[in-house]
């Protein structure tokens, strides 16, 4: 099993070059089962979780090359329309493959996800967008079937929550649909608009994406894609807390600050000094660190995927900051192993209350999910002495090259082999 090890205290200081981000290329990769003609995609960040989806695409029969941070796809005919379980548990997101599966080949089966870490995280949304286009679904033995034998006919499908996979598995189903689509009550996330770019680079004529209403003028086919992914704004997020933290300056590269707004506005609200450039963002301590209340919420609010890692800089906040957590009902499972580097923080419900300054000390932990994990490594960059951190597959699924980003900000940081 593979470890990382901290020793905290070190001051981080420089620029860190941001992948390209996961969410995004997720969708982006299962969209090219769309197409028979051939995809190029670059900036695909080498993770876990990418590794995992071009397995579930080379399943379906489609050729995949890699080569760095270039990715080749082509769907020139399907063998298979099934996700299998073995692959779909190790990442949910292999649920998006049901969209293009439905629009390309009339029939998808995908194993049911099952729970989570963080929450239940039922696909309810994603069937009955689906339904809409014309699709009927069974459950059979563990496994979703879908099935749309005359072909997806375009639709209006409004969403009971503003969900990003529903919205992405609702917007390739429909690119491929007959006739018009909207997409009500659509989620705005910038992954959905970077999916809504590599459609459109195959042909596929969208529009309002980025908004809550989308809408879709369906063709019969669709052609390659050639597009690069857009940054990882969770991984720029990551790094610029690790900086301020350490009561450091660390300016993150080839992302916008549009990317980032409701988290800059809350660093600079805790005192951090943020400044940005076309394509980078810096985050400066100014040697004070004030407390925050923040609540997770769909886009543009603040986003899930970053509270993980702002609770570990609030427990360094001069006074008491709160965490409320609107978007998943279970994801609080960082506080135990931040408790054990000494973090005072109470659970209320959905609410988590983060007492600082506290003085933080190394210990062994464990991560309990991607976004846990670089919690723990944030405040282990703080943490007096060493913390060492167990169960980093979960890093692995979402953080490229992690260490070695934070080592050339001048963390003491190294992975290694635990015996
Ligand atoms: C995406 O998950 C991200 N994953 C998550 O990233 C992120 O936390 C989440 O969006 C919210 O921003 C990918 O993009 C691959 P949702 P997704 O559908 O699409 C409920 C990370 O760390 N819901 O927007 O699964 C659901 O249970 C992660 O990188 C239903 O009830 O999230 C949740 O409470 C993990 N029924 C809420 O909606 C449905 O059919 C939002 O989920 C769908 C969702």
């Amino acid at each position: 099993m593979e470890i990382l090890r901290i020793r905290g205290g070190t001051r981080l200081e420089g620029s860190v070059p941001v992948s390209g981000a996961k969410n995004a290329a997720l969708p982006i990769l299962f969209a090219g089962i769309l197409s028979d003609q051939p995809s190029q995609l670059r900036n695909v960040p080498d993770l876990a979780d990418i590794k995992t989806t071009l397995k579930v695409l080379e399943t379906l029969g489609i050729s995949v090359t890699r080569d760095g941070d270039r990715v080749g796809l082509h769907a020139k005919q399907l063998s298979s329309i099934e996700a299998p379980y073995d692959l779909v548990r190790t990442m949910r997101a292999s649920v998006l493959v049901l969209g293009p599966l439905l629009a390309r080949a009339g029939e998808a089966r995908v194993s049911l996800p099952g729970g989570c870490a963080i929450g239940a995280r039922p696909v309810d949304f994603h069937l009955s967008a689906l339904e809409k286009l014309g699709a009927v679904f069974d459950i059979e033995g563990g496994y979703i079937h879908g099935r749309a034998p005359d072909g997806l006919r375009g639709a209006t499908m409004t969403l009971p929550f503003p969900s990003v996979g529903a919205t992405e598995n609702a917007l390739m189903a429909a690119a491929l649909a007959s006739g018009f689509s909207e997409i009500q009550n659509a989620a705005c996330e910038p992954e959905i608009i970077d999916l809504a770019e590599a459609l459109r680079s195959m042909g596929a004529k969208i529009t309002g994406e980025g908004t809550p209403l989308i809408r879709i003028e369906g063709v019969s086919s669709l052609g390659g894609m050639n597009h690069a992914i857009a940054p990882d704004r969770v991984e720029a997020a990551t790094f610029l807390c690790a900086g301020l933290i350490s009561k450091g300056k660390v300016r993150v590269t080839g992302i916008a600050s549009h990317y980032l707004g409701s988290a800059l506005e809350v660093l600079g609200s805790m005192g951090a000094k943020i400044s940005s450039g076309t394509d980078w963002v810096e985050a400066e301590s100014t040697g004070v660190l004030l407390p925050a209340h923040l609540k997770t919420a769909p886009f543009p609010g603040f986003p899930t995927d970053m509270q993980a890692q702002f609770m570990a800089l609030m427990t360094q906040a001069e006074g008491n900051s709160k965490i409320e957590e609107t978007i998943f009902e279970n994801r609080f499972m960082h506080v135990p192993e931040l408790a054990r580097l000494g973090a005072r923080i109470r659970i209320q419900g959905n609410e988590a209350l983060v007492e600082g300054p506290t003085r933080l000390s190394g210990a062994t932990v464990m991560a309990t999910d991607l976004r846990a994990s670089a919690s723990l490594v944030i405040a282990g960059v703080v943490a007096s002495g060493e913390t060492l951190i167990r169960r980093i597959y979960h890093l692995d699924r979402g953080y490229e090259k992690l260490e070695l980003k934070l080592s050339a900000l001048g963390a003491q940081i190294h992975r290694e082999t635990e015996k």
